[in-house]
């Protein structure tokens, strides 16, 4: 019984209250929640929710996240996009167990010990800088071949960076920015949510078909984790940060009036902060882990009619995603200043120390199906990449089929597409890039930071799953 769309308000994920200065807690716990109406759907939730509560942060300023994991597995919490030492960038041997789990049977994935693993116990404290480019981060499970099923459960929130530069640009702010979280989900009879069984050995649960392949989809499209919810608003600018926190779906979004008429979708931020110059859009491709800050005007909608968010690359029921009510004039005095920031990186083709290319490919491991870099299935003992701080790197990315490709630590810009300047949404400053398929695609990054192991991998959560990950060395 899948609710009409349009009908369910639209959530705003609550904001996270710290204990004390700078220092927040968050328990990891089973809870329900009624997303499809009269029915309990079970979850794994940050503090009880889906999404988690969104903690907000000012550039520059440490916090301390402490996470308590009342979980029945183990987990690790990893801030999308953070600048993180290495010790919180939640690596993925580097559990939070629950209370009881014997160490003995602590699973390192693919037959590998991690001798370096860190394991504590029931609580492990994330120390987050926070000194970068404000933008909207996210943070989710990362455990090692147990990421996608546990943010498909519920492991996932926000944080969002701000400081003063950006809020005296006059963007809209208050109500008029709010925070959109995309996933889909497939729901089985009683609620629950349907996932095909992991463990290879188990056949997988029919109704959804070739879940190693294209990753997992759903037939239900989630906003802050409501079903096709609506949202009442002004007749007025917005400021919408919208993240694809879904494991495997693409979307190409869309602003629909009832007249048929298509709104410009104003970019003005990516991944990793605020573009150098508004972007303007009539289509937004947004991958998954992808995040774009858009502005839109309600102001020539009028009042009473709606503005559908749709995503041109579902059908039937995933074509529609969300809409907005127009429900009254009202007075604004929000802009979009003709230049949105100057501090973004430049960097050349000249400064870079030399080109690495990956190939992001299916290919056989363990005697099954996975999905490699550069030919080789993720291995914690292995070093993939070694290379220093401070150096710039051009980096050559080939896809055969769709993979969101991300870097933990940096964030990077696009150089080129199939040997052709970037798109358009390749704008600004990223940290996830979309390969489309038999894409090869260049980024450009300079390795500053920290020190330490770090990953890249592609984020569809189910190839990251399949061993699409590589480690990343800084020295
Ligand atoms: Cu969104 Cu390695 O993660
Ligand atoms: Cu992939």
């Amino acid at each position: 019984p899948l609710p009409p769309p349009f009908q369910v308000p639209l959530p705003i994920p609550s904001l996270l209250k710290p204990v004390s200065a700078d220092r927040y807690e968050i328990t990891q716990r089973e809870a329900s929640a009624e997303i499809l109406p009269g029915l309990k759907t079970p979850l794994w939730t940050y503090e009880g929710t889906f999404p988690g509560p969104t903690i907000e942060s000012r550039r520059g300023r440490p916090i301390t996240v402490t996470h308590r994991n009342e979980l029945p597995v183990p987990t690790v919490v990893h801030l999308h996009g953070g600048r993180t030492p290495a010790a919180s960038d939640g690596y993925p041997t580097d559990l939070v167990l629950p209370e009881g789990w014997p160490r003995a049977t602590v699973h390192h994935g693919h037959g590998m010990h991690d001798p370096r693993a860190v394991v504590t116990q029931l609580t492990r404290d994330y120390t987050f800088p926070l000194d970068q480019r404000p933008t909207l981060l996210w943070y989710h499970d990362h455990r090692m071949d147990f990421t996608a099923p546990a943010i498909w459960r519920g492991l996932a929130g926000l944080h969002i960076v701000r400081d003063g530069a950006e809020d005296s640009l006059g963007l809209p702010a208050g109500r008029r920015e709010l925070p959109l979280v995309i996933v889909d989900r497939a729901f089985a009879a009683d609620g629950s949510l349907d996932y095909p069984a992991l463990d290879p050995t188990l056949r997988e649960r029919p109704g959804v078909p070739e879940p190693y392949l294209a990753g997992v989809l759903g037939d239900v499209i989630l906003v802050n984790g409501a079903p096709w919810p609506v949202h009442e608003a002004d007749a007025t600018r917005y400021r919408l940060r919208i993240l694809n926190a879904s494991n495997a779906r693409h979307y190409e979004l869309e602003a629909v009036t009832d007249d048929g008429r298509r709104l410009d979708l104003v970019q003005i931020g990516a991944d990793q902060g605020l573009l150098a110059t508004p972007v303007t859009h009539r289509l937004l491709p947004i991958a998954p882990a992808e995040r774009y800050d858009v502005v839109v005007d309600f102001s020539g909608v009028p009042v009473g009619s709606r503005v559908r968010l749709l995503n041109r690359l579902g059908s039937g029921r995933t074509r529609d995603v969300m809409a907005f009510v127009v429900a009254r004039k009202a007075a604004d005095d929000s802009r979009i200043p003709p230049i949105l920031s100057t501090d973004l990186p430049t960097w050349r083709r000249t400064d870079a120390v030399g080109v690495r290319e990956f190939a992001f490919r299916t290919g056989r491991m363990r005697g099954g199906h996975g999905w490699l870099i550069g030919g080789q299935p993720f291995d914690p003992a292995r070093s993939d990449v070694t290379t220093r701080l401070g150096d710039v790197e051009v980096w050559r990315l080939i896809a055969d089929v769709h993979h969101p490709v991300h870097l933990h630590l940096v964030g990077f810009r696009v150089l080129s597409r199939r040997g052709r300047p970037p798109l358009p949404h390749d704008a600004g400053l990223k940290d996830t890039v979309s390969l489309r398929p038999g894409e090869a695609v260049e980024i450009i990054t300079r390795f500053d930071g920290y020190r330490g192991r770090y990953l890249f991998h592609c984020h569809n959560a189910e190839h990251e799953d399949m061993a699409m990950m590589a480690n990343l060395e800084i020295v």
